[in-house]
């Protein structure tokens, strides 16, 4: 199966259930940049405070911080992994290849979550996340467009992307994934 995978998708596309579902499964370390950034706002470190702000209105965090606390992560680790909200913006996606250059490792596959963009919103204002309010969810749609979208052609043309429709249920949307992993 592999085992170096990353989840790639809008936000509420449901990259965050199925990752951390598969990666229990599989034994991967399951690497959400968004949540390690909560657990930082949470503990209210020097870094949690830097993020707070941009995080509330919807906008990236820089790369710089996010890129560190992914080197900490995976420089430590010997197994699969699953890379879930990270890389975001092409910057990100170099800095990643670099970083997995410098490992000897590389990504097997980048799974694409597709699901319109009513149902996205429909799905994070029931959840209700400190950013899961209406315009801050534009917002977030607004940046995915500009800054994280481009990403699809950047592993299209290195011939990772595997697209699943993230319409259903969580079971049906984990078999869909699974297919998809050999
Ligand atoms: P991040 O935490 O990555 O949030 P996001 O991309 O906006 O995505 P979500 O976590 O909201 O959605 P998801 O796809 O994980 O869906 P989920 O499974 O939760 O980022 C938050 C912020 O942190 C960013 O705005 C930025 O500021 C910062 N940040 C993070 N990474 C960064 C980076 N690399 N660089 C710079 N800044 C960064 O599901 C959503 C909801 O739908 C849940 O309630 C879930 O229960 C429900 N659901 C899931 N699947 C289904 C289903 N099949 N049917 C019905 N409901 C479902
Ligand atoms: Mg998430």
């Amino acid at each position: 199966m592999k085992q170096r995978l990353l989840f790639l998708g809008p936000p509420g596309a449901g990259k965050g259930t199925q990752a951390q579902q598969l990666a229990e499964g599989q034994g991967l370390l399951h690497l959400s940049t968004g949540d390690l950034l909560r657990a930082e706002v949470a503990a209210g470190s020097a870094l949690g405070q830097e993020a707070e702000a941009v995080m509330a209105r919807g906008e990236l965090v820089s790369d710089a911080l996010v890129l560190a606390i992914v080197r900490s992560r995976l420089e430590n680790h010997s197994g699969g992994w699953l890379l879930d909200g990270f890389p975001r913006n092409v910057a990100q996606a170099d800095a990643l290849a670099a970083l997995l250059a410098d490992l000897g490792q590389s990504i097997e596959l980048v799974v694409l979550m597709e699901l319109d963009d009513a149902v996205l919103v429909q799905r994070l204002l029931s959840r209700g996340r400190a950013d899961d309010n209406e315009a801050v969810i534009r917002h977030r749609l607004e940046v995915y467009r500009q800054q994280t979208e481009p990403l699809i052609a950047y592993y299209r043309e290195r011939g990772l992307i595997a697209s699943v429709e993230a319409a259903g249920s969580v079971e049906e949307i984990a078999g869909r994934i699974s297919a998809l992993l050999g």
